[in-house]
């Protein structure tokens, strides 16, 4: 029972608990995502799964990702990144919904499948009927060997590490990191993005590690903001354009773990019905960063405003407008629009873990749900 007890605290290596230590592995596990892959100041991108398979990604008509849970979340944050940079059409499908509904499949589609552990058992059912469509299937996968990479034509392994937390966070961040350098190798393929961004966007990416460490210093104010907000019953998350994917996931992370019902919504369509829901009991989660469509979320802001909603917006370091409106900020650094989820999706992951410890919930292995769900 000791020697079981010590084997545990090695493993979380002074954490409370494995997502807490997850969360703070983001910089060093994105780091070893693109190390050897992404040579920034030679402005290469090397990846074999895309290099011995370029021509079939520069012809693809479009691209249709597959995955479920948070790996699905990853997938819509790539569709931004894809369309943006690679100017390549993409379908972000539930592998779930995929595999049951006859979808079209074209020969010159590519399909991606997400996965941290790479056994989602839907996810495989979908890759097979992708591969008997003719489509060429890429995995990004976590678990080095797993079902999904081994069925999948090619791939690129995110290197995350082991992820033990039931609820995904680290393996997130590394799946928007491979997705993105995809892109960019696509992009600058194709000549969709100039030279000087391609290499501009690689630098970022560098930075990238540096940034969530500052995100991470923001814990003890999130612990506050928690404390205020633990009790609450619904919760809305509020996002626009590359950030609509991390309101999502914000929200999953916060049912997950905490079991406080929440929900993820692009802030353009709160008006459609989620506005219904706002009083002074209802807390807004807002992710109002510098660069997206600040203007409207500034004006969505207001709307939660007007009608006594609690606002806690993500904000780019130094804001000052939403600050005066909001009833706690978090700050973030400032980066390139299309990284900005794998910074603001930080302070979410703490905001959400630390509820569920004070409501005293198991945050590693949250009721109800599995690490990997092998079935369907
Ligand atoms: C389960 C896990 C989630 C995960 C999802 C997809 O529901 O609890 O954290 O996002 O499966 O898993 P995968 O391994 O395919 O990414």
């Amino acid at each position: 029972q000791k020697l079981q007890l010590n084997l545990d605290q090695i493993e979380k290596a002074g954490y409370e608990h494995f997502m807490l230590k997850e969360i703070y592995e983001q910089p060093s596990a994105i780091k070893d995502t693109y190390r050897g892959r992404m040579l920034a100041d030679q402005g290469i991108i090397r990846m074999a799964g895309v290099d011995d398979n370029l021509e079939r990604f520069l012809n693809a008509k479009r691209i249709i990702v597959v995955a479920c849970g948070t790996s699905w979340h990853a997938g819509l944050v790539s569709e931004y990144i894809f369309e943006d940079l690679a100017r390549i059409p993409v379908e972000v499908e539930y592998a779930s919904e995929f595999r049951y509904r006859n979808p079209v499949i074209n020969k010159d589609d590519v399909v991606i499948a997400i996965s941290q552990s790479g056994e989602t058992a839907d996810t495989m059912a979908a890759i097979k009927l992708a591969k008997e469509n003719g489509a060429f299937v890429f995995g990004v996968c976590n678990v080095v060997g797993s079902s999904i990479s081994r069925e999948t034509h090619a791939g690129a392994y995110t290197h995350a590490g082991p992820e033990i937390g039931v609820a995904s966070t680290k393996a997130f961040t590394t799946q928007i990191t491979i997705l993105s350098l995809i892109a960019l190798k696509l992009g600058k393929a194709k000549g969709s993005i100039s030279n000087t961004d391609y290499h501009m966007y690689l630098n970022e990416m560098e930075l990238i590690p540096s940034k969530i460490e500052k995100a991470l210093e923001s814990n003890k104010h999130i612990i506050e903001v928690a404390k205020v907000y633990k009790n609450a019953k619904n919760c809305l998350y509020l996002g626009r354009g590359y950030n609509f994917p991390v309101a999502l996931e914000g929200a999953l992370k916060l049912k997950e773990i905490s079991y406080i019902h929440a929900e993820g919504y692009p802030a353009a369509e709160m008006k459609h019905g989620p506005i219904a829901l706002i009083d002074e009991q209802m807390p807004v989660v807002v992710i109002a960063t510098k660069k997206g469509h600040y203007e409207k979320v500034v004006s969505n802001i207001q709307e939660i405003k007007s009608r006594k909603g609690k606002i806690i917006a993500i904000v780019t370091e130094g804001d000052t407008s939403v600050k005066n409106m909001a009833d706690h900020v978090i700050e973030v650094p400032e980066t390139f629009e299309a990284l900005t989820p794998l910074l603001t999706t930080i302070p979410l992951q703490l905001f959400s873990y630390h509820i569920a410890v004070m409501l005293g919930k198991n945050v590693d292995q949250p009721r109800n749900l599995a690490k990997s769900v092998t079935v369907e």
